[in-house]
């Protein structure tokens, strides 16, 4: 085994105790990774009014009980407690301030959002402080944890406890970047160092947070290394782009794991029956009692689309307004989408089924059992992301023998590789563009390779036959790791 690393994950979503994307699946994934690795990490997390502290484990921590937190101008009181993440002994830090975190949402667009992540930022240093405990990693993720690195250099920059300390901040969704108006800087506690704030932001009259753990981390990574490339550019930057190129030296790309304890058709809590690869009749026959229990009026042998998601512009939802319909009417093709976000979609989805009943179904909401049924039951998969940093569920539906037909973008680049209908190879179909023919072009080749017996079965094989493990992918953040250590 490497050596034994002390790190601190940083995170505002965990799986299963808080979850809204790909965040809470990665960060609790590779928290079980390193446990098991027999490191020390710690992952520290809002203690959310909806988390279920039982489930956990949950414990008072002694010295770490009704402490006062100051931000800027404001107090706030908080506990730590300690449980352990379920199916791991990765030990889980709550952040426990009902006035910040007692919500009806993980995120909210309360005037005090900021508060709500820089208090927790506090807090860990606070939890650190006090358990006299000096990580040698500071991993922090997405924008919420990512004032870490500069307070880190600011605020506890003479501390001996943290003088061997290293950042890194992986970017899982640039597209949220925790802004927030000048006027609160005082939020921040920076005193005389005001200066350490990126000086045009401020002048416009914002703060950015994940700007700042840019400028701050000793090394940036996301969550692939398309991505990592894909986000110097002014297309795919949302305005980061030079503060990254200018880091470009630090910056790199790790694609995410698949957690296969939680997403593997062999093991599938979820499932009646279980199958493999060499066991496809099993798929079928869950995919004949899915239909029927969604109230699909169909043959099992009409392929199933589906498709799992937040429904927000970065998925690519809107290529479908016109596809869908024109495929399904000139097709044979049942498609099913779980996944809640913004109206426009919503209302496209309900409009879908109201016009092709039996055919088409649509649950809006969140729903675990139903993600894995949609995973383990469809025939395809879409993903026609306008960007994906990594995506999960495509690789999810590899293992699940579902073939996913995706854009050319990100981790769906490096995680899908084209069909080549000559040789052979390949797990799935990839399009370019983004825009509606594209979809088109590749939502009837899927359905031509697909109803082509050996061409499906191939494509089945490859793809189940890959392996996007975190004892592969964990070993490259251990590799990052001691190379910040090392520096
Ligand atoms: P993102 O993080 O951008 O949402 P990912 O593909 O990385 O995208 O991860 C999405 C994760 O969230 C997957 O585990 C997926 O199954 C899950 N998910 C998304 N929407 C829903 C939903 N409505 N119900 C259940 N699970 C969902
Ligand atoms: C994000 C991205 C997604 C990624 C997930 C986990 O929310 O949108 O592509 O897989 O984070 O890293």
């Amino acid at each position: 085994m490497s050596e034994r690393l002390a790190i601190a994950l940083l995170t505002a979503e965990v799986a299963p105790l808080s979850k809204t994307g790909g965040l809470a699946d990665v960060t609790a994934a590779l928290a079980k990774h390193l446990h098991a690795g027999g490191h020390d990490v710690r992952l520290f997390t809002p203690c959310y009014g909806s988390i279920d502290r039982a489930a956990v484990g949950a414990q008072p921590l002694a010295g770490l009980a009704g402490l006062t937190l100051a931000v800027g101008p404001h107090a706030y009181v908080f506990s730590v407690l300690r449980g352990a993440l379920p199916g791991s002994a990765a030990p889980v830090y709550l952040i426990d301030c009902p006035a910040l975190y007692e919500r009806d949402a993980i995120y909210t667009t309360d005037p005090d959002e900021h508060l709500r992540f820089l208090a927790f930022t506090r807090a860990v240093f606070t939890a650190c402080q006090r358990l006299a405990w000096g990580p040698q990693i500071l991993h922090c993720h997405d924008w919420h944890a990512a004032f870490a690195p500069l307070f880190l250099k600011s605020s506890y920059g003479n501390e001996p406890l943290f003088a061997a300390t290293r950042t890194l901040l992986t970017i899982h969704n640039i597209g949220y970047q925790g802004i927030f108006p000048a006027a609160h800087v005082a939020d921040l506690d920076l005193g005389e160092r005001l200066f350490m704030l990126h000086q045009e932001d401020l002048t416009a009259g914002r703060i950015n947070a994940l700007r700042h753990g840019i400028l701050y981390a000793d090394a940036i990574t996301t969550v692939s290394p398309t991505h990592a490339r894909e986000i110097t550019s002014a297309e795919y930057g949302m305005g980061m782009q030079d503060t990254l190129r200018a880091r470009d030296a630090d910056l790199s790309g790790i694609l995410n794991g698949v957690d296969y304890d939680e997403w593997d058709p062999r093991r599938d809590r979820y499932l009646l029956q279980h199958f493999d690869a060499d066991h496809l009749q099993v798929k079928a026959a869950l995919k004949r009692v899915f239909l029927k229990r969604m109230g699909f009026r169909i043959d099992g042998a009409v392929p199933l689309a589906g498709i799992v998601s937040r429904l927000a512009a970065q998925k690519g939802i809107e290529l479908m307004f016109e596809t869908l319909p024109k495929i399904l009417q000139g097709r044979e093709l049942a498609f099913i989408a779980l996944g809640a976000g913004e109206p426009q979609y919503e209302k496209f989805f309900t409009g879908l089924a109201q016009r092709f009943p039996g055919r088409v179904a649509f649950h809006r909401g969140y729903d675990e059992e139903l993600a894995h049924w949609i995973e383990a039951t469809s025939d395809l998969y879409l993903m026609p992301s306008r960007y994906e940093p990594c995506g999960l569920n495509q690789m999810y539906s590899l293992r699940y023998g579902t073939i996913p037909v995706v854009r050319r973008t990100g981790g769906l680049a490096d995680s899908v590789e084209h069909y080549n209908a000559d040789t052979g190879t390949g797990t799935g179909v990839v399009f370019n563009d983004f825009d509606g023919p594209a979809l088109e072009w590749a939502l009837n080749l899927a359905l031509d390779l697909y109803a082509d017996p050996a061409h499906r079965a191939r494509l089945r094989a490859n793809g189940m036959a890959r392996d996007f493990s975190w004892a592969r992918q964990g070993a490259l953040y251990e590799a990052l790791y001691a190379r910040l250590i090392a520096a």
